[in-house]
């Protein structure tokens, strides 16, 4: 497998806690450039990721490729080109946010005062900049965060789960501030366990489940390839209706659905739900119910079903059309 123009790449990538296996043998290959989304439940294994490719832990076996080079145990002088936030943030908690900024600038390459002003406009702390972090809400901890991992212009930025604590409009500011950066040739790496946050951030995808990767590649590719239409029509019309959604794809690709109850699903894009309400109404069937998902949509659902992280129902479901 080759690396070339990769920004991060991981092979074969193992680590375990005690006898609990935390990663199986992780591929990752993270193009230059690009906001690559880390997806995975809780406990998949994605801050043991985020940890190894920072050094401060180190794998039992595969290898690690950051920027074009090998990265060892004896690499990590090399994060100056790295920028980093894992897990909770750690600042001094008496001085104020751009005291902290100003103390961890000072451990590494030297930062301009204009750029840490810069850095609290753009995370939008300026108007607390003076205020003790003790004082700070975990939004605020997070944002500040972001700023301390950006301080060195890092070509290379990894975030673990950045969203965490922030609220909306804090979320929007993250995602136009880390898209930004990948439009200026930076590379974002940033872990989620929420499929719709990073469906609107990300260019390409990686999802792992109990430490392997199960799904990578560019998020148009993953959401509109693969996927299903569901239609639920009357009971005397099912009939008819298979016959005319397998017109559109192929007869083996309509199914019963899984709700029975005159469901029918059709494996086609889940882009083409308004082709199929056409052919059925063209053919005097209308739909008492339509809905579509991706097939990434389904994969996400049922790896997060039951570990109670916002495995909502529903929400994967819902942005293609309503809820099942
Ligand atoms: N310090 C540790 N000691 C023992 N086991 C650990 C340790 N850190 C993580 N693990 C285990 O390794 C596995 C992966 O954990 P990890 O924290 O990497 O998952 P994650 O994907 O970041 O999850 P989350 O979404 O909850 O942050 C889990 O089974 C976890 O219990
Ligand atoms: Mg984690």
């Amino acid at each position: 497998m080759t690396t070339d123009g990769l920004a991060l790449a991981t092979r074969g990538l193992q680590k375990r806690y005690g006898s609990r296996p935390a990663l199986a043998g992780l591929d990752l290959s993270v193009p230059t450039g690009v906001v690559y989304g880390f997806l995975g439940p809780n406990g998949a294994g994605k801050t043991t990721t985020m940890r190894l490719l920072t050094g401060l832990i180190h794998p039992d076996a595969g290898s690690i490729e950051v920027l074009g080079r090998p990265f060892g145990r004896r690499d990590r002088h090399r994060l100056f080109e790295v920028g980093a936030l894992i897990e909770s943030p750690s600042f001094y908690p008496y001085l104020n946010g751009r005291e902290n900024l100003r103390a961890l600038a000072a451990t590494g390459a030297p930062v301009s005062g204009a750029r840490i002003e810069e850095l609290l406009e753009l995370v939008g702390l300026r108007d607390r900049a003076k205020d003790k972090v003790q004082t700070y809400s975990l939004g605020m901890k997070q944002r500040l965060g972001i700023a301390a991992a950006l301080l060195s212009d890092p070509r290379l930025l990894l975030l673990d789960e950045p969203a965490n604590g922030l609220d909306p409009a804090g979320i929007v500011a993250m995602r136009e501030t880390l898209r930004h950066l990948a439009s200026t040739g930076k590379t974002v790496f940033v872990s989620s366990h929420v499929l719709g946050e990073v469906q609107q951030l990300a260019d390409v995808i990686g999802i792992i489940a109990a430490g392997r990767l199960v799904r990578e590649g560019p998020i148009g590719e993953l959401l509109h390839g693969e996927g299903e239409v569901r239609v639920r029509v009357a009971a005397d019309q099912v009939e008819p209706a298979r016959t005319i959604l397998g017109g559109l794809a192929t007869p083996d690709a309509v199914s019963d659905g899984a709700d029975g109850d005159g469901w029918l699903a059709v494996r086609i894009g889940a882009g083409r739900a308004a082709d199929v309400n056409r052919a059925l109404a063209g053919a005097g069937i209308f739909a008492s119910g339509l809905e579509s998902g991706s097939d990434l949509e389904s994969l996400f659902l049922e790896l997060t079903q039951g570990d109670g992280s916002g495995g909502h129902e529903g929400t994967f479901f819902g942005v293609a059309g309503g809820s099942r």
